[in-house]
């Protein structure tokens, strides 16, 4: 695998071309309203290259949204050759997600939420997951990408009595989101910190661990760390190639991890049952037919601080 890399800054774009939709609780698609493939320019305005396949963006494309370019697509669909269950997994991270939040805000009773790598606008944010169990919910969101960036705008919509704010940050740069994010958040109280298939894309697992760290160490007992993270174990063995593939023609450079790797991110924290699993068997919902869903090659887990 490559090594770490970090991704500069992303320009301001300015104001969003479009305005937001009518509905920002409803699934977001900018890219009609905002883009139009036949506006080469467009991508350029905002200082990026719509040619170069980019994370957020073949996610979008995989969970079947339209904020995404042709070469988007065409390394989305190159992938799904190789790999072809990178679709379930992508959906089982978004619901895995969905439950992680729906657990913390109403069982735990969390109501601050770090989302680092927050990717670009799709059903049941972690705002919207949050605020919908306590309107009063304070969640912010990081990604890097500038297409996230456009689309902030619409995540800063939340309910009036809880806070939704957007961080253009690196995640290899824990210090300063920390001190962005404190605008918003607490830290003298509990809060979970989010990674969803974003530790991944820090490569060097000694970095990623320390990065975890450097957030943990800053937040109270009673905090949690959610994790989604692809691996090669759980039948991801197809996904070695299309990663590899991913990292000669997309960016940013991704890399999976065995459980063992994974678990260095937990250490010092309570593992909650059912440990580190595929994230579609991390509690699930009751399925009609009974019986845990398939799993799919992306581990998932939930820890507190003691
Ligand atoms: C696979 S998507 C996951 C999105 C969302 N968390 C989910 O689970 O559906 C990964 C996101 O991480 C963001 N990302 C990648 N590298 C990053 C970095 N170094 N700093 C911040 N965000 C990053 C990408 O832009 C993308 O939006």
């Amino acid at each position: 695998m490559a090594e770490d890399t970090s991704t500069p800054a992303s320009p301001d774009p300015g104001p969003l071309p479009g305005g937001p939709p009518a509905d920002p609780t409803k699934v977001w698609n900018f890219r009609s309203a905002a883009i139009a493939e036949d506006q080469p320019d467009w991508g350029g305005d905002l200082g990026f290259d719509i040619t170069v396949a980019h994370n957020a963006r073949v996610w979008n494309y995989w969970l079947g949204g339209r904020d995404n370019f042709a070469a988007d697509r065409e390394v989305g669909e190159q992938v799904q050759q190789m790999f072809p269950g990178i679709v379930d997994v992508a959906r089982a991270d978004r619901a895995f997600l969905g439950r992680a939040v729906r657990y913390l805000a109403s069982e735990v009773g969390i109501r601050q939420f770090l989302d680092i790598g927050t990717g670009l606008p799709t059903a049941d944010n972690t705002h919207e997951v949050a605020q919908r169990i306590a309107p009063n919910s304070r969640i912010v969101y990081v990604d890097n990408d500038p297409l996230v960036l456009v689309h902030a705008r619409a995540l800063l919509v939340g309910t009036p009595e809880g806070a939704t704010d957007y961080i253009d940050a690196d995640a290899h740069d824990p210090g300063s989101i920390l001190r962005a994010a404190a605008e918003t958040l607490d830290f003298a109280k509990p809060t979970a910190i989010m990674f969803l298939g974003s530790l991944n894309f820090i490569l060097d697992t000694d970095t990623a661990v320390a990065v975890v760290d450097h957030l943990m160490n800053h937040v109270p007992s009673g905090s949690y760390l959610v994790v989604a993270h692809p691996t090669h174990e759980l039948g991801g063995e197809a996904n070695a190639a299309s990663m590899r593939h991913w990292n000669e023609h997309a960016t940013p450079p991704i890399t999976s991890r065995s459980r063992d790797k994974i678990a260095r991110f937990f250490h010092g924290l309570e593992l909650l049952e059912p440990g580190i699993v595929s994230c579609s068997r991390w509690r699930p919902d009751p399925a009609p037919s009974g019986g845990l869903p398939p799993e799919v090659p992306q581990f998932g887990a939930i820890a507190r601080k003691p």
